[in-house]
């Protein structure tokens, strides 16, 4: 298993000095380095594979985790077993597991910990990018998904749009109400908003919580709740495929990330969306990908946009 290690080196370093904690913010402390030691010995083998397909698969990953090991199966794999209703209880099942990790995650320390975080730079400059884009299109309404304690959904509420922000992590939106914000708790496949009902949806540091075979499922969600022409912003971390589950002492248990290529990434979402932008940044050798998506007006009966 020694081979798969360096294909974690970025789960690694996520535990280690990613922003979400890395050491440019100032606020949040850096992890020990005992964290990144006590990962790499963890019996943790990850193999992620491209299948031609595209689809992302994850063929055994064991961590130092205390719930079963999270194994992703492809879609098909899903979809094709005997009663066909097994594969689809399987799948909710795994999407139910990860969510319920995460809200533990999530919970009252670490929501009061990245409150108290700084935006990077560049993460705030492809906000701004976006919020232009949105005063062009004459945007008023946005929602934003996984919103943590709520900076972003701040920043928009305050440039004049009508924001409402959910977060699977009642901790999470307890802090955004406490801004003043319209927030509540709601997972990314029962946002519980009416069809076509934002301008837009941001995304950032979320979608990275979830196992690439749910991410369609997830992406559809999103786009529902879209007007037609809508804008969505994706922002996540990424440059390789890999996922699973994260050892982190600043959180109570393992945080489940799902890292994607450029080509991976730029797929899955190529199947709901438009892309008008994809900007990379290099943060350390940490690779950020910033996804600007137009979600394409509703066809006429005869398949010309209305
Ligand atoms: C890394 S934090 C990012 C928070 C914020 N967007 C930011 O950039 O500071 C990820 C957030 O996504 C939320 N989250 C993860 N999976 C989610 C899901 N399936 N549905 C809704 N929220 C989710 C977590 O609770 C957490 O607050």
């Amino acid at each position: 298993m020694r081979a798969e290690r360096p294909r974690l080196g970025l789960l690694r370093r996520v535990a280690a000095r990613r922003p979400e904690g890395n050491g440019k913010t100032g606020h949040s402390p850096r992890p020990e380095n005992h964290a990144a030691r006590r990962l790499a010995r963890a019996p943790l083998r990850i193999a992620a594979h491209v299948r031609r397909s595209g689809w992302l698969t994850v063929r055994g990953a064991r961590c130092c985790h205390r719930k079963p090991p999270l194994i992703n199966q492809p879609p098909e794999a899903t979809t094709k077993s005997d009663s066909g209703l097994h594969g689809t209880i399987a799948a909710v099942d795994e999407y139910q597991r990860v969510i319920a990790s995460l809200r533990e995650a999530y919970g009252p320390g670490p929501a009061v910990m990245r409150e108290g975080w700084d935006k990077e730079t560049f993460k705030a400059e492809e906000r701004r990018r976006f919020l232009h884009l949105l005063r062009e299109r004459g945007a008023t309404s946005l929602l934003e998904v996984g919103a943590g304690p709520g900076h972003d959904s701040l920043y928009f509420q305050g440039q004049g749009l009508r924001v409402l922000c959910t977060d699977l992590s009642p901790d999470m939106v307890e802090l955004c109400k406490a801004k003043g914000l319209d927030a509540r708790v709601a997972d990314f496949l029962g946002l519980g908003v009416p069809p076509a009902s934002f301008d837009a949806v941001y995304a950032l540091n979320c979608l990275l919580h979830v196992p690439t075979p749910d991410l369609p499922r997830v992406l559809k969600a999103i786009s529902e709740v879209l007007v037609p022409d809508g804008l969505l912003y994706v922002g996540t971390w990424g440059g390789k495929d890999e996922e699973g589950p994260v050892p982190d002492e600043r959180y109570p248990v393992p945080r489940f990330f799902a890292f994607r290529s450029d080509q991976v990434m730029r797929q899955l979402l190529a199947e709901h969306f438009d892309i008008l932008s994809f900007t990379t940044f290099e943060s350390g050798s940490d690779h950020f990908q910033s996804f600007i998506l137009h979600k394409p007006a509703a066809l006429s009966p005869d398949g010309e946009p209305s």
